[in-house]
């Protein structure tokens, strides 16, 4: 099942905090406990996150009782900033909520009925297109994976953190798909612990092979040989391929590339922001120290003891191998070639598939059109 989906008139979404305990779904009937949803982390990953506030949007039109166009533009404006200030990292909440501005907005919907209408058409479309572009990222990334690689992976990046499949979750998933006899190492991923409690719960039900091992044990298992292949996730990488993703991820960047290792970010172009020309630019969430001294309320330090949460770190695109996108793998240089990527031309130049070069007619359509069109109704 999706991990947030449009069910019944509300935002219905996994429980993210329960797992792997329990299997818990929630359902939303007001924009702002969707924006609360996504900073308390009942949902979580980049693509998830966009797609709920998406949803969420959808549902801020839905239930305001705008009398006309107007009044109800205003009242959207207001619910996109709330929502965008749930979490500041991943770029795919700000590029969902643009969209679904931007469809709203559009000139030929002059009546309040149009423009819900067609901002559920746009969420929900936003919701489908995720799971299309992560199976081609899917079937982009198992290239890179060989028969009886051990792959080392960080937090968690599958169904859960998008709408189904995953990003490098979804290449692991893919390359299992095709019959390669991998494993996969995960990162328990402190102090939230979505490696071990997430992307462990994924892969037990696709019966894939894993084993889970301390942050701090990477290092080790990279510099001993364990180890062919690091891919990762993002939640917002810049023009120039600086990558930002989940805190750790940039020293097992540093120790791949001291150790001989691919490192491979599988990167959705939704959360390529070509407005960031570096990491520098790009805002780290700082979570509540309280989640590193009692993760999930279990007190491992006395509360006054100080403590300090960085959620996410920056990856210099020189330790970077190369980025699976939807569009292919690019490669150096990133500030030419993920552009290209992100536009969707000159494809057969930046990537190959199966060492052929990749086919320019596979992408999909990202034009905004594609959002304002007159396909079927949505229940
Ligand atoms: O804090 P989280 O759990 O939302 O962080 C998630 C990650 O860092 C993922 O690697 C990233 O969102 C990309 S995975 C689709």
């Amino acid at each position: 099942m999706r991990t947030v989906e449009w069910h019944e008139g509300k935002v219905r979404m996994i429980d993210q905090r329960q797992l792997p305990w329990e299997f818990v779904l929630i359902e939303f009937d007001n924009y702002t406990d969707v924006a609360r949803a996504i900073s308390e982390m009942v949902v979580r990953g980049a693509p998830a996150i966009g797609a709920a506030a998406a949803f969420g949007m959808a549902l801020a039109a839905q239930r305001f009782d705008a009398t006309n166009r107007l009044e109800l533009l205003r009242y959207l404006e207001e619910a996109a900033e709330l929502m965008k200030s749930a979490r500041p990292t991943a770029v795919n909440l700000m590029w969902a909520v643009d969209k679904l501005v931007q469809v709203a907005s559009h000139e030929s919907l002059a009546r309040v009925k149009d423009i819900r209408k067609e901002m559920l058409r746009a969420a929900q479309r936003i919701a489908d297109e995720d799971v299309l572009i992560n199976k081609r990222m899917g079937e982009y990334g198992a290239t890179l994976v060989r028969d009886g690689d051990t792959i080392l992976h960080h937090c968690n990046t599958g169904s859960l953190a998008t709408v189904e499949w995953g990003t490098a979750l979804g290449v692991i998933r893919s390359a299992h798909a095709q019959g390669k006899k991998i494993h996969v190492l995960l990162d328990e991923t402190r102090p939230r612990l979505q490696g071990a409690r997430l992307s462990a719960w994924e892969l037990t039900q696709e019966n894939i092979p894993f084993e889970i091992i301390v942050d701090s044990a990477a290092g080790h298992m990279m510099h001993t040989g364990q180890v062919d292949i690091v891919l990762v996730g993002s939640d917002r990488t810049a023009a120039n391929g600086d990558v930002a993703n989940k805190i750790g991820t940039y020293m097992l960047a540093v120790l791949a590339k001291e150790n001989g290792i691919p490192f491979y970010p599988v990167v959705p172009t939704s959360t390529v922001d070509l407005n960031i020309k570096s990491g520098d630019d790009i805002p780290i969430e700082e979570r509540s120290p309280e989640e590193v001294r009692a993760p999930f309320g279990n007190a491992i330090t006395p509360d006054e003891y100080p403590a300090r949460n960085p959620a996410f770190d920056v990856t210099p695109h020189r330790l970077v191998t190369g980025i699976v996108t939807e569009n292919g793998i690019v490669y150096p240089p990133f500030n030419i070639n993920l552009k290209r990527a992100v536009e969707g031309t000159l494809i057969e130049e930046v990537t190959t598939v199966n060492g052929e070069p990749g086919d320019g007619t596979q992408q999909l359509s990202m034009l905004d059109e594609f959002y304002l069109d007159d396909g079927g109704e949505i229940e």
